[in-house]
Order: structure tokens, then C-alpha cells, then sequence
């Protein structure tokens, strides 16, 4: 008696569960049998075009996914597509689905992003489409580069994004010979030619751009090259306190002055490439709340720096030395956000490429405490 009853308890507990696996199983003949019949179009069938979405409801944000969506030429998911290829860029996945969203003309969606007011998500969409890098790709990537209207962030993407493939590459160039190229991407693009594989482009970009020189008025190498040197930790160290000036404006481990940000844990949110872009241009992405604001004053006076405070009444600056200055506002006539970074662009001056590359590895043994 008592075994009947434990047994129709399993029963009844495993039942909803067994309904499942057997939908699911259904759904995946159903699947099966789709792929080998490739004369049936999954969009005509309410039936079929459920069964398939429950069986990739499963499979959610992965290669199989994108792959099944291909094969079985299925609509409606566009969305999805746009979610993993913001998600996952570089992966097998991001790159299916941005390939596929573009082949089957859904441009218009992908603009949407990039013309969107989330930066993060327009940049994202964008370094997809560098690493899809086909011809499709470049050409949605080629007129955003010259486009002065959208931010620096999102076009400083652009030529990273087109200088991951060859046709990428090509149309930079024309863009430089053409003397077209915006000069805030000139150190971006310097960095992608220098970098490229292509010894024609090399030579080409080096009768147009130079890279940042270091103290011996020597170029420096490009960051894809320099990421991969070794550095000295404690040099690094110092230098960081003493010649290179960085702890005039970042705080480490309690030391250093408060006009950047505290850089204790920086080695658990950078990569080194992304290190070498910060130091070496440091406006083209500036961190969130340490944008530069220019206070013009009614005597024709301008200081600039980051707001610390601001009221109805009177406007907080620290500038670059750390000194905090309010003003009243009936002194002051405009007060504008600039694009610049308030850390200077030119730090690397003061260094050879060895110092850079100790600084680096320095930064990278800041990690957030038990990583
Ligand atoms: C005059 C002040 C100043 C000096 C000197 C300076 N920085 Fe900065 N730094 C800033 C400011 C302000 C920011 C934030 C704005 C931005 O992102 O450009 C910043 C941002 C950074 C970032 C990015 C931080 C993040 O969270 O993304 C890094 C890394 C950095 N600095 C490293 C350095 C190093 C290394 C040096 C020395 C070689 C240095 N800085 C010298 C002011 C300075």
C-alpha cells in the first residue's frame, strides 16, 4: 500500500518534467527532419515555426542557435540575432548573427543601434561589424568614420572596427590620402595601418601619420605590438610616482593625488591594449563623470577641469593640479563639457617605449583584491 503511494508520487512529480522532454524530443525531429528536407519553408507553418522556436528557445545565445536560424531560414528573430551580436561580438555567434542580419537586409536595424543614444550598445554593434569584415559590413562601417555628427567613442569603434579586415584597411587609407580623416581618429588609424599586415599599407600610412614619439623623439611602436612586451613591475612603480607624473592625478592604493580616477583595481578592468590607448589617448573614451568642463569667466578668463559641485549659485572645479576653485555664477558666462580629456595627450614625451610598456605592467598588477 504504502509503496503504491510513493509510487504515484513519483509518478506525479516526474510528469510534468517527462511532458516536457517528450515536446522537446518531438521538436527536435521535427528540427531533424527540416534540416534534411530543405524544400519545406518553416515561415509558411504556424505549427512547424512553433515547434522550431521552442526547440531554439533552449538554445538561446549560442553557435547552434545562429546556425539553425540559418539553415532553416527562419524569420522573426531578428531581434535575438541583434541581442547576441551586441552580446558575444567576437565569437562564432556574434559573427553568425551580425553576418546573417546583414545579408538578409535588416541594415535598417543595425542603424538603429548605432544611431541610438546608448553609446555602449552603438559601439558594440559597431565592433560586430568589424569582425564580420565583409564587404556588406565595411560598407555600413565606411561613412560612419567621417561622420562628425556621432560621438568620438562611437567612431574611434568605427576604425578600429575597419581595421580588421583587409577592404577595412584599404578604404582607412583612401580616407587619409584623401586628407578626410577626422584629426581626433588620427592616432586610432596611425595604430590600425602601423599595425597592419600589409607591407604596401605600412609604407603608405608612414608618408601621412606618425606615431606618439617617446623621450629620444624616437615613434613608438604600434599598441598591438607594444601589448605583447614584457615590462619591469617595480620601475613601472616608480616611474608612475616620479617622472611620468601619473600620481599627480590618480590615486593609488591610498597615494596620489584625487583629479583622475582612483586606479587601485585598474588591472581588473582594462586590457593592456585598452591601458596603452588610455595613457596614449586618453580622450577617445573618457570616463564616466571625469568629462572636462570649460568655465568661461566674464573676465574673459577660462579654467577648466572637472566639476566637483554645481548649484543655482556657484559652479566647483578641480583643475589639473588638484586645486578645487569655485565661482559665482553671475561671474561666469558659459560653462561648456569638452570633448578633450583632462589628462593630457603627451605623457608618453617624457618616456622611452620601455618605460611605457614598465608603466603598463604595473597597472596591470592592480587587481581588485583576492583575483
Ligand atoms: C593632469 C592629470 C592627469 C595625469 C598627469 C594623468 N592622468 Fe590619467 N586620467 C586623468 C583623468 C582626468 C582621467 C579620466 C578621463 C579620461 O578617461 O580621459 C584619466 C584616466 C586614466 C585612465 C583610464 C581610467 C579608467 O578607469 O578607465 C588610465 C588607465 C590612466 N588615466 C592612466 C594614467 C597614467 C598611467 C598616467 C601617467 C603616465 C596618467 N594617467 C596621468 C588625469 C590624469
Amino acid at each position: 500500500m504504502r509503496l503504491t503511494c510513493v509510487f504515484i508520487m513519483i509518478l506525479t512529480l516526474g510528469s510534468p518534467l517527462r511532458a516536457d522532454d517528450a515536446q522537446a524530443a518531438k521538436d527536435a525531429t521535427i528540427v531533424e527532419t527540416l534540416l534534411r528536407l530543405k524544400t519545406i519553408d518553416v515561415n509558411a507553418s504556424a505549427k512547424l515555426k512553433a515547434a522550431v522556436l521552442r526547440h531554439l528557445e533552449l538554445r538561446k545565445g549560442t553557435a547552434k542557435y545562429v546556425e539553425l536560424v540559418t539553415k532553416l531560414k527562419l524569420r522573426g528573430v531578428e531581434e535575438e540575432l541583434l541581442r547576441v551580436a551586441i552580446e558575444d561580438p567576437a565569437t562564432t555567434q556574434g559573427v553568425g548573427a551580425a553576418t546573417l542580419l546583414l545579408e538578409r537586409e535588416h541594415v535598417g536595424l543595425i542603424l538603429e543601434r548605432i544611431d541610438g543614444k546608448d553609446e555602449a550598445v552603438a559601439t558594440k554593434v559597431v565592433a560586430a561589424l568589424g569582425y564580420v569584415g565583409n564587404k556588406q559590413a565595411i560598407e555600413v562601417l565606411k561613412p560612419l568614420v567621417t561622420d562628425q555628427t556621432r560621438s568620438r567613442p562611437v567612431r574611434t569603434a568605427v576604425a578600429n572596427a575597419l581595421g580588421r579586415s583587409r577592404l577595412g584597411e584599404r578604404f582607412l587609407m583612401t580616407i587619409v590620402e584623401q586628407e578626410k580623416l577626422p584629426a581626433d581618429l588620427n592616432f586610432t588609424v596611425a595604430n590600425v595601418l602601423y599595425a597592419s599586415t600589409d607591407e604596401t599599407i605600412r609604407a603608405e600610412i608612414a608618408k601621412y601619420l606618425k606615431l606618439p614619439e617617446t623621450a629620444n623623439s624616437k615613434p613608438l611602436p604600434p599598441i598591438t605590438e607594444l601589448a605583447k612586451r614584457k615590462g619591469d613591475v617595480a620601475h613601472g612603480s616608480e616611474l608612475f610616482k616620479m617622472k611620468a607624473t601619473c600620481s599627480k592625478c590618480h590615486k593609488v592604493r591610498g597615494e596620489g593625488k584625487e583629479v583622475g580616477p582612483d586606479l587601485s583595481e585598474i588591472g581588473s578592468k582594462l586590457s593592456r591594449e585598452a591601458m596603452f590607448v588610455s595613457i596614449l589617448d586618453p580622450s577617445a573614451g573618457i570616463s564616466h563623470n571625469y568629462e572636462t568642463y570649460q568655465v568661461i569667466l566674464d573676465s574673459g578668463n577660462i579654467v577648466s577641469g572637472l566639476k566637483i559641485s554645481e548649484t543655482d549659485d556657484e559652479i566647483t572645479i578641480r583643475d589639473p593640479e588638484s586645486i578645487d576653485k569655485t565661482f559665482a555664477k553671475d561671474g561666469v558666462e558659459e560653462i561648456i563639457k569638452s570633448t578633450i580629456s583632462l589628462m593630457p595627450a603627451d605623457l608618453q614625451k617624457t618616456m622611452s617605449a620601455e618605460d611605457l610598456v614598465d608603466v603598463v605592467e604595473f597597472l596591470g598588477t592592480l587587481k581588485k583584491p583576492g583575483t
